[in-house]
């Protein structure tokens, strides 16, 4: 039996490389594509969407996938959803990488977002907004208008910015707080917008509006399947070793 990889995160290219050495394992990775230059993983990897659900079935089975470890990012919620009740329906081994949320510290300023459209309740016009979210959902901004948004991609834009004022930075994670500090200041941030997704290497723009006294807008997690769910890498290695 194969193992199936879903990656797409810091914390998959870990188990990615733990995998590749555990002896007796044949495994393979899959990402979705999402980043035109992705950092490679260390197991042998397939790139692209499934085809939907009926791809997905199809490739379980074309490639004797006999167990899913999902280290997808917490908001990446579809796929998951949906491999975890495939695999419970055919009845694979499916584990949930999930990191732990984020939770204020004191000093923090935050605000929590059921979702982005409740942005606009909160900040006010004029305010100069960071939008730490990614490209995919900014048009879920759109009635954020009368802000300045800034919103960082990992690749160059490939169309010009959609609303009338702001603008993309490019930039690839992770940044230390001393960068944040410095590039909040240089745009004069007002909010920083964020998706609750946890982790360490990417909370430092938290610590950085922090220090600054930067108020933060804080989008909840989507659902995440019921079943089995890990929060730490060695908790998912020891998931793998324990399907022999
Ligand atoms: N959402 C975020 O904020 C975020 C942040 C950082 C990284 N990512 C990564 O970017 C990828 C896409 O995120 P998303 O929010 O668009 O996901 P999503 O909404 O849950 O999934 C959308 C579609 O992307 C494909 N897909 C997602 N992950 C895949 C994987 N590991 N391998 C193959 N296909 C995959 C599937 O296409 P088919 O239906 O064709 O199979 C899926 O139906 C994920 O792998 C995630 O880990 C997402």
């Amino acid at each position: 039996m194969t193992l199936l990889l879903l990656a797409g995160t810091g914390e998959a290219r870990a188990i990615a490389a733990a995998l590749a050495e555990m002896p007796g394992l044949a495994a393979v990775a899959s990402l979705a594509g999402a980043t035109q230059a992705p950092e490679s993983l260390a197991l042998p990897t397939r790139v692209g969407g499934f085809g939907g659900e009926a791809g997905f079935r199809a490739y379980l089975a074309e490639n004797w996938i006999g167990a899913v470890l999902d280290a997808t990012h917490p908001f990446a919620h579809r796929i998951s959803l949906r491999t975890a009740r495939i695999c419970a329906e055919l009845g694979l081994p499916y584990c949930q990488y999930l990191r732990p949320g984020w939770m204020p510290e004191a000093g923090d300023d935050w605000t929590w977002l059921a979702d982005e459209a409740e942005a606009a309740r909160h900040v006010p016009e004029g305010a100069v907004v960071f939008l730490a979210t990614g490209r995919s959902t900014l048009e879920r901004f759109a009635n954020l208008q009368g802000r300045r948004l800034i919103c960082r991609q990992i690749d160059p834009p490939s169309e010009p910015f959609p609303f009338a004022d702001g603008e993309f930075l490019v930039g690839r994670p992770p940044f230390t707080v001393a960068e944040e500090e410095a590039l909040f200041q240089r745009l004069g941030v007002d909010w920083l917008i964020v998706k609750n997704a946890g982790g360490a290497a990417s909370r430092s723009k938290l610590i950085a509006a922090r220090n600054l006294g930067i108020r933060v807008g804080m989008i909840k997690r989507p659902e995440q399947p019921e079943g089995c769910r890990v929060e730490s890498v060695a908790a998912a290695l020891d998931w793998v070793r324990g399907l022999a």
